[in-house]
C-alpha cells in the first residue's frame, strides 16, 4: 500500500490507491487488484462489504420510504428495536435508536445518567477513544487527541486502565485484587466534584491498544458502580454486534451495564 498523502480538497489523509467495489471481505482497486480487508473497514462492517441480505433490504426499503420524523412509527425502526433487545443484556428494556454515530451515542448514554442521578461529572480510562464530538473528543484519553483544540468539557475525571501489561500501579494480575477498581474509590472522594453520574467504559479499549481486562475486573467494577449508585456504560463501538464472540461484550464479561 502507498503511504498516505495529503489531498488538497479533504481535511485528513487519504492513500493515492482509490477503492472502487467491496465483496464479502474482499476491497478491489481501480485497477481490478484484490485486497482481503483484515479490518472490516474500521471495524464497522460485521457481514463484510455488500452482504446480498442487507442490500436487498436497503434496494427494497428504498422504494418503500427513506426517511420519516421520529415522531410516527415504522416498521423498520420497531424491528430494529425489537431485535436489539432481543439480543441486549436483560436489564436492557428499552433502546433509543435516534442516532447516528458512536458519539452520540455516548453523549446520549450520559445525558440519560445525567438525568437519572441528578449528577454530572463523568469517569473515563486513560486511554479510551470515544469519539470526535467536543464533548467525547475532551472524554477520551490521550494527550494527543485533545492537543489541537482549546476545549475541555468541564466535568470529567480520567482513571487508569485495567492494563495489566503496563499497570500504573505496577502489580500483578494474580496478586492486584484489580487495585485499579479499588483506586478509584480515592479518585471519587479527592479528585472528583462529588457529583459524578457515570462511568463509561469500552469493555475492551479498541483504539486504546485492545486492552482486555482481567478476570474479575467488570463484576468489581459493576459492584463499585452500585456501590456508589453511579451508571456504568459500556461504549460496545468496537466491540458489538458479535466482534467478541457474543453479541455484546457485556454478555463475554458476564456483567450488566446500567
Ligand atoms: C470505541 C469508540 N467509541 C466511539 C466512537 C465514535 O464513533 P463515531 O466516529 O461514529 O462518532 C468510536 C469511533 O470513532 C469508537 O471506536
Amino acid at each position: 500500500m502507498e503511504t498516505a498523502i495529503e489531498v488538497e480538497s479533504l481535511y485528513y489523509p487519504v492513500s493515492r490507491q482509490k477503492m472502487v467495489r467491496g465483496e464479502g471481505i474482499y476491497l478491489y482497486d481501480e485497477d481490478g487488484n484484490a485486497y482481503i480487508d483484515c479490518a472490516s473497514a474500521t471495524f464497522n462492517l460485521s457481514l463484510g462489504y455488500s452482504h446480498p441480505v442487507v442490500l436487498a433490504a436497503i434496494r427494497a426499503q428504498l422504494d418503500e420510504l427513506i426517511h420519516i420524523t421520529s415522531s410516527f412509527r415504522s416498521d423498520p425502526v420497531s424491528a430494529l428495536a425489537e431485535r436489539l433487545l432481543a439480543v441486549a443484556p436483560a436489564n436492557m428494556r428499552k433502546v433509543h435508536p435516534k442516532v447516528c454515530s458512536g458519539s452520540s451515542a455516548n453523549e446520549g448514554a450520559i445525558k440519560m445518567a445525567q438525568y437519572a442521578t441528578g449528577r454530572s461529572e463523568i469517569i473515563t480510562l486513560f486511554r479510551s477513544h470515544l469519539g470526535q464530538t467536543m464533548m467525547m473528543t475532551s472524554l477520551s484519553g490521550n494527550a494527543f487527541r485533545k492537543a489541537p483544540f482549546p476545549l475541555v468539557y468541564p466535568g470529567s475525571l480520567h482513571v487508569p486502565d485495567p492494563y495489566c501489561k503496563r499497570c500504573f500501579y505496577e502489580k500483578e494480575p494474580s496478586s492486584c485484587g484489580h487495585l485499579c477498581v479499588d483506586r478509584i474509590e480515592d479518585f471519587l472522594e479527592y479528585a472528583s466534584s462529588g457529583r459524578v453520574a457515570a462511568i463509561i467504559v469500552e469493555p475492551i479499549s479498541g483504539n486504546g491498544g485492545n486492552i482486555v481486562p482481567p478476570d474479575g475486573y467488570f463484576p468489581k467494577l459493576r459492584a463499585f458502580c452500585d456501590k456508589h449508585e453511579i451508571v456504568l456504560i459500556f461504549d460496545e463501538i468496537q466491540t458489538g454486534i458479535g466482534r467478541t464472540g457474543h453479541i455484546f461484550a457485556a454478555q463475554h464479561f458476564g456483567v450488566e451495564p446500567v
